[in-house]
């Protein structure tokens, strides 16, 4: 079995960027079967490479799970997006077919998505009114004097700053694409969320009146209710994200995103037709720090996943439950449970306070049996960002308090003998 090979040098990576730009297809003749999830090995896929899709959203549609996540390269310069949003399908969650870049990356200078900016994130939902699929992401423009540059050296030298923290949204006939880019937005400019207008209100026009330069002012300097006030005209910001699809008769869709320079999250409503903010929004976790949101229901109760914001090194994951998803969230702690991984040289970090090594990303709901789900977190190699890691656990419960329990090796019977 081999692995995409190491490219080292940026002229070879040059040639790479050209070869990927169109929609490669991958062949029908799957080399590894899998019977189980074997979490943080490499997970190979039809053409025997490791799968290529982080920070993944899934969907199932037509009798098969897709998967679209972060197209990355090898070393540092792979944590920038060269190439696109990949997606994978599976009919069984442990064997993934390569689909092709669904949304790939631009060479045109004028493009949002140039080559180098950054994609994170991607979720994809579909839409039944319109019988569209939709993308939603995270989006970092590239910044500075060579931003415009496809020079693979000039882009490696950029550090995003991630001060775009803008989300965009494209569209696909099908679900494995080609999508379009439409837009990207700042979430809800010039709005104020459910039931804090008139604090929100007293906020903004207390800061204008004593004239503070809010532009200049960074979170740490800044109470959550100031950044919220800085962000009102050009929009809230928009980093970590996901998107939940609730099973109410209208199909209401939500954008989950970390804001106000990721100190308190954001839950927007999306339009109808999933391509726009409604205009309603509520905080949450003001000043609480979550980034990585994964939501899911179980039953009548909403659950959210996230974790601590520490970059791409883990730390313990957190967990929320709500009546609604604009409803009260309450917290209920680290989900991570009992002892990581014993027999790795990994094994005192992959610990629950490292969240097994890993970081929130998606909470896939299993067709076909009732309140089984499975927690998808990513183990980041920034150093080598292609080799990043899949870590698929099942969400265990106590009452209606979720758990995750590390396990080197599982299959989906797992949900016949737990009590859901
Ligand atoms: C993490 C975030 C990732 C990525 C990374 C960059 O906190 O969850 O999606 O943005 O930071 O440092």
């Amino acid at each position: 079995m081999k692995i995409l090979p190491t490219i080292s040098s940026l002229s070879a990576l040059l040639f790479f960027l050209c070869a990927c730009s169109s929609n490669p297809r991958a062949t029908d003749i799957a080399t590894t079967a899998y019977k189980d999830f074997l979490p943080g090995k490499l997970l190979l896929d039809n053409n025997s490479r490791h799968v290529n899709a982080h920070g993944a959203g899934f969907i199932y549609s037509g009798g098969k799970y897709y998967m679209f996540g972060e197209h990355k390269l090898s070393g540092r310069i792979g944590n920038k997006s060269l190439v696109g949003v990949h997606c994978y399908s599976s009919k069984d969650l442990y064997n993934w077919k390569d689909e092709g870049i669904a949304l790939p990356m631009s060479r045109d200078p004028k493009s949002e998505m140039l080559v180098g900016a950054v994609v994170e994130r991607p979720k994809v939902v579909y839409n039944a009114k319109t019988g569209k699929y939709v993308m939603w992401g995270h989006l970092e423009h590239r910044k500075g004097p060579k931003a415009k540059s496809l020079n693979p050296e000039d882009i490696s030298r950029e550090y995003p700053s991630y001060s775009t923290a803008r989300t965009f949204v494209a569209v696909a006939d099908k679900v494995t694409g080609p999508y379009k880019f439409i837009k990207s937005f700042r979430p809800n400019a010039k709005k104020y969320p459910l039931g804090e207008e008139k604090s929100l209100r007293e906020a903004r026009d207390r800061l204008l009146s004593e004239n503070i330069k809010l532009e200049e002012a960074s979170v740490k300097k800044l109470p959550p209710d100031n950044t919220f006030a800085r962000d009102f005209e050009k929009g809230q910001m928009a980093r970590d994200m996901t998107v939940f699809v609730d099973d109410d008769p209208e199909a209401t869709a939500y954008l989950i995103c970390a804001s106000e320079d990721n100190a308190t999250l954001h839950i927007h409503e999306l339009t109808p037709d999933y391509l726009d903010f409604t205009g309603r929004f509520k905080r949450v976790f003001k000043g609480g720090f979550h980034e990585a949101p994964a939501v899911f229901k179980r039953g009548n109760l909403y659950y959210m996943f996230t974790s601590h914001c520490t970059g791409w090194r883990p730390n313990a994951g957190r967990s929320a439950v709500s009546n609604s998803m604009f409803g009260e969230w309450r917290e209920l702690g680290n989900p991570f449970r009992g002892d990581g991984e014993k027999t790795t040289p990994f094994a005192q970090k992959s610990a629950p306070d490292t969240s097994f090594r890993s970081q929130s990303t998606y909470v896939i709901p299993v067709q076909g049996k009732k309140g089984a789900f499975i927690y998808v977190g990513d183990r980041w190699n920034p150093d080598d960002a292609m080799d990043g890691r899949y870590i698929f656990l099942p969400v265990e419960w106590e009452g209606d308090k979720p758990f995750i329990r590390w396990r080197n090796k599982w299959d989906l019977k797992v949900f016949d003998k737990t009590s859901n």
